[in-house]
């Protein structure tokens, strides 16, 4: 290699890791600047449990007020409490209704225009949306067709309706929440924040193929495009995508198509939710469009389009499936 080609080489591996770490702390520096904490008004829906719940707690203890949104009361409750202490052990400040509360289903309109009525009462806005609830779906789908027949014969009327049913209940969820939400709260994150995020949490399954995940992964999958599209759509949003792989915590317990884990227990082996909820804050600060966990996760999606088999092999050995 001449010697000018060596220098080019070396500013491009020094200058671009630079350039992006440039950009994204000036990036974080421009929204915690002019949004601090203390200041933010943070809406998380699906905060109940798991990693929901863990960023709405993270949030409460920097100081943020944060409303939490569920269908579970008790649950709910117990969060809004939590939130209230955390934030009174780490500021002492008395701000108006800092921590929420509200038992909503976020798939259903007239729910979350109460949501959005509460938030502009208490708080006359909000600045940073975490879209965090979804269902899970965890068997293979000819299964779900097969169920009452044994595997014998081919899937009767009530066979294929009964697949619909899973679908649309995943859907619900999955694609129908993500977009009441949007069409619900972007208006009021327009004209109400001087630095506007949403933030969706959607899955590796959504955008590389995996056996007994058809149904969930096609499903997160029509709800991550639709948020990417509208980051188009919504140029003054800061959109962010959370793409994690499986995460520990029993969201495979309320699976629509009631199937069963097949794969190494996601307790043992899944990341932590602390971990993936601390990302999510940290997408949100810094601006960032897409984050992976782990960061491989990147590369398999590129992997699939260059080397479909080898995923699919992959996919197969996690989830344990075999061809009968
Ligand atoms: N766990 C994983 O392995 C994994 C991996 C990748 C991505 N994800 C994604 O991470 C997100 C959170 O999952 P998680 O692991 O934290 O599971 P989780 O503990 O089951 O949390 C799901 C939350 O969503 C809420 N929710 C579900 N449907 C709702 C509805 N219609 N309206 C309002 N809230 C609703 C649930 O509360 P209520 O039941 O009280 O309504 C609960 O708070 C999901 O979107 C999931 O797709 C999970």
């Amino acid at each position: 290699m001449t010697s000018f080609g060596a220098k080019l080489a070396l500013c491009v591996t020094l200058g671009v890791p630079l350039y992006a770490l440039l950009r994204q702390t000036i990036r974080r520096s421009r929204r915690l600047r002019v949004l601090p904490r203390a200041k933010e008004r943070v809406l998380v829906l699906g905060a109940s449990s798991g990693i929901g719940r863990s960023v709405a707690e993270q949030y409460a203890a920097q100081g943020a007020r944060v409303c939490v949104v569920g269908r579970r009361e008790n649950e709910i409750q117990a969060v809004e409490n939590a939130c209230l202490e955390l934030r009174t052990k780490h500021h002492a400040d008395n701000s108006a209704r800092p921590a929420i509360g509200l038992v909503a289903d976020f798939s259903n309109p007239e729910d979350m225009v109460r949501v959005r009525q509460e938030l502009e009462n208490a708080w006359q806005g909000v600045d940073t949306v975490i879209v965090c609830a979804g269902a899970s779906a965890l068997r293979p789908v000819m299964e779900i067709a097969r169920e009452k027949s044994s595997g014998k014969g081919y899937p009767a009327t009530d066979d294929v309706q009964r697949t619909v049913d899973v679908a649309i209940a995943a859907e619900r969820a999955n694609y129908v929440g993500p977009l009441v939400s949007a069409v619900t709260f972007i208006p009021l994150l327009q004209s109400t924040s001087v630095s506007p995020s949403i933030l969706l949490v959607s899955s590796l399954g959504a955008i590389v193929p995996a056996p007994t995940r058809a149904i969930y992964g096609s499903t997160k999958s029509a709800g991550l495009l639709l948020y990417q599209a509208l980051a188009i759509e919504n140029p003054t949003i800061k959109f962010s995508f959370m793409i994690p792989a499986t995460v520990e915590g029993n969201f495979r317990a309320s699976a629509v198509d009631a199937g069963t884990v097949r794969e190494a227990d996601p307790n043992q082996f899944g990341l932590k939710r602390e971990d993936v909820a601390q990302r999510c804050i940290q997408a949100v600060d810094f601006e960032e469009k897409a984050i992976f966990m782990p960061g491989w996760g990147k590369i398999t999606h590129l992997l699939y389009w260059l080397w479909p088999s080898a995923i699919e092999r992959i996919a197969m050995r996690k989830y344990n499936f075999t061809h009968q």
